[in-house]
């Protein structure tokens, strides 16, 4: 038994009649109208549906994913269940399939999936990559390997995908093979009502140091840096980032670019306090440390969580 979790996005999305030509609204199709839509859906076994969120996947809080975290979990607890598939919009999918593959068990297969063009395209991709997502949730093979993700004819590993192109069937890449590495289990029995405000700010030519003092401000307990190059501090943002650490917030140096950023090779980590968010992009360190500070790790804690997640280290050849 396959059980299929939909929280909406363009698979789920039609044309908007009060809208220019071409637009769409994101998750206003109910899910058995695109199980009726899949070719050849009776022979692919038995499967139960549940409409978990109606969403464009732009508008997913954290909050979202603790309400899809505990719809997954009941669903995999089921003896009769053999794996779970998540329709997702594709903004965000990287984010939740993160955040699950951190919080779920290893063992039975779960795979996102979403699609690139409306349910009433003429040429849809969502019915084909729903079929793939549930063919590959009844795999065997599927077990053990981390959240999965299919788009297009593809699996991804959740800790390498990305949407790398805002349009197009070919819009998601991984530079890493499609299991994922799961650092160590520590989340997959977090339970908690809320997870923690962490905030990304980007560098950038001129980048305002007055963002960091407003996230702070608002209750972020710790910011991810989205800097230019290696992970480049601006000198402007300095005092800002001090004042934030002596109020307790977790600092995380991440690039913009594609990582790594290293500990102390760009900048004085270990003499300011900061982590570094390894090879993951700005969103995925985010949900690392948000899980982190949900768990109350800080210190040595935190910044092992941090390596952990950090694939290219956990697969790097070690260096002779
Ligand atoms: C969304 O992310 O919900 C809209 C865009 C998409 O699914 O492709």
């Amino acid at each position: 038994m396959i059980h299929l979790l939909a929280t909406g996005g363009t698979i789920a999305g039609e044309a908007d009649p009060d809208a220019r030509p071409g637009r769409y609204r994101a998750g206003v199709r109910p899910v058995e109208a695109l199980l009726a839509a899949v070719p050849g859906l009776d022979a692919l076994g038995p499967l139960t549906a549940r409409q978990i969120l109606a969403l464009d996947s732009k508008d997913m809080t954290p909050a979202d994913w603790l309400t899809l975290l505990a719809a997954t979990r009941a669903a995999l607890d089921e003896p009769a269940c053999a794996g779970v598939v998540i329709l997702h919009g594709t903004d965000t999918l990287e984010e939740t399939a993160w955040f699950l593959h951190l919080t779920l068990p290893a063992g039975k297969p779960v795979v996102l999936t979403g699609a690139m063009r409306p349910a009433d395209h003429p040429a849809a991709d969502g019915p084909a990559n729903l079929r793939a997502a549930l063919r590959l949730a009844a795999s065997p093979e599927a077990c053990d390997k981390g959240v999965l993700v299919v788009m297009n004819g593809q699996i991804f590993g959740a800790r390498g995908v990305v949407k790398a192109r805002s349009t197009g069937l070919d819009a998601f890449e991984s530079p890493e093979p499609w299991q994922s590495a799961r650092p160590d289990g520590r989340f997959a029995g977090l339970q908690v009502a809320e997870l923690p405000r962490v905030d990304i700010l980007p560098g950038y030519a001129g980048s305002p140091a007055d963002l960091i003092d407003a996230s702070v401000a608002a209750g972020a307990r710790g910011l991810v840096l989205a800097l230019a190059g290696n992970g480049s501090v601006p000198a402007a943002w300095l005092p800002a980032l001090r004042a934030a650490r002596r109020q307790g917030v977790a600092i995380v140096r991440g690039s913009r670019a594609a990582g790594p950023v290293e500990a102390d090779a760009n900048a004085d980590d270990t003499g300011e306090g900061w982590l570094t968010a390894g090879d993951q992009p700005p969103p995925k360190a985010r949900i690392a440390l948000m899980l982190g500070l949900a768990s109350g790790l800080g210190g040595e804690a935190l910044r092992a969580v941090l390596l952990a997640c950090d694939a290219a280290r956990s697969s790097r050849p070690a260096q002779a």
